[in-house]
């Protein structure tokens, strides 16, 4: 049966425009055609990612109290997505984030956070929100919320036993005391974490470049915090490092060696990577929940995130599971 998945994060209104090329500080640049919004925020779009791929979704954040909040609502409602529990706050705006993608797919985000900054501990421990977390098969975290209400929901779906994948986007550089401390409680919690170049480098001091310096990467996350598994992206694809253990949330004992797979990214026609990293750890995490080992997971994950890349935007572009598997049976029979 289709995995409970319960995601606590962002949800914006984005603005995409795609140009020749971005622009450069104080300059203006003319894009093309501007069709309409669309619905965004890391936390939301790895909701949606996960609903298509089959899962049964509960997503839970902070929108305002204004047309774009209830557009965001009504986009996850038409995805199958319970966003009953999602904050409508009379105190902020809904999250806009304005996007620009040039030519060769490379991109520019400037967001305004708005309500998602004001997600709270207490929202995430009301009652129907902690019964959500505490049935899933597997929750998702991000950093697009106060880290207090991501290590709110940890802690609860770590007491339940239920595994956690997080996803730290956008990276947090030199966070201050109060904060670092946070995050390392809430990596104490993480079974598996799914992070690009650069927020590898902002939790472990690493720089990531390639496969080696990953997998020095991935062994300082994994024995420091006792994860089961990171997939650091790297290079031209992303490296998984794993322990091979029977259970799938606990942490296994220092002796289970680790084991370790590169995943060359797929060639297709890319056009725009918004919400590739959001289709890649919602993937992961889906697969994880229906007990497929971590090799498959993030094989996967990286054809999801890969046919995420080739249509503008990210919501529109997440691709549905019937999508991947037609993608998978095709690699399989070209080879
Ligand atoms: O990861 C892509 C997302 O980042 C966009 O949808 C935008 O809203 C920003 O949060
Ligand atoms: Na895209």
């Amino acid at each position: 049966s289709s995995p409970r998945v319960v995601v606590i994060g962002g949800a914006n209104t984005d603005f995409l425009v795609r140009a020749p090329r971005l622009p450069l500080p104080g300059e203006t640049v003319n894009g093309e055609e501007f069709d309409h919004a669309e619905a965004g925020g890391k936390g939301a779009n790895q909701a949606v990612a996960a609903a298509r791929l089959g899962a049964r979704v509960t997503f839970v954040g902070r929108v305002g109290a204004d047309d774009r909040g209830r557009a965001l609502l009504r986009r996850l409602a038409a995805e199958g997505i319970d966003g009953r529990d999602v904050v409508r706050d009379p105190r902020s705006h809904t999250g806009v984030a304005l996007i620009s993608v040039d030519a060769g797919g490379e991109k520019q985000i400037l967001v305004s956070p708005g309500a998602n900054q004001r997600l709270s501990a207490a929202d995430v421990r009301r009652p129907a929100v902690a019964r959500a977390i505490a049935g899933a098969d597997v929750l998702i975290l991000q950093f697009e919320v106060p880290l207090t209400a991501s290590l709110a929901a940890a802690r609860l779906a770590h007491r339940a036993g239920v595994p956690i994948v997080l996803d730290p986007a956008p990276a947090l550089r030199n966070p201050p005391p109060n904060i670092a401390k946070q995050l390392t409680a809430l990596l104490r919690t993480v079974t598996v974490l799914r992070a690009n170049e650069h927020e590898a480098e902002a939790l472990t001091g690493i720089r990531v470049t390639d496969g080696s310096t990953a997998q020095i990467a991935a062994e300082y996350l994994l024995t420091k915090f006792g994860l089961r598994a990171t997939v650091i992206a790297a290079g031209q694809g992303n490296l998984a490092v794993w322990h091979e253990s029977a259970s799938a949330v606990r942490r296994p004992p220092s002796t289970v060696p680790l084991r370790t797979f590169y995943l060359p990214r797929l060639r297709v026609k890319a056009i725009d990577a918004t919400g590739a990293g959001d289709a890649f750890a919602a993937a992961l995490a889906v697969a994880l929940a229906e007990g497929q080992p971590i090799p498959n997971a993030a094989h996967f994950a990286n054809v999801t995130a890969a046919l995420a890349t080739t249509k503008l935007g990210a919501q529109p572009a997440l691709p549905t599971r019937a999508a991947v598997l037609k993608f998978l049976r095709s690699a399989v029979t070209s080879e």
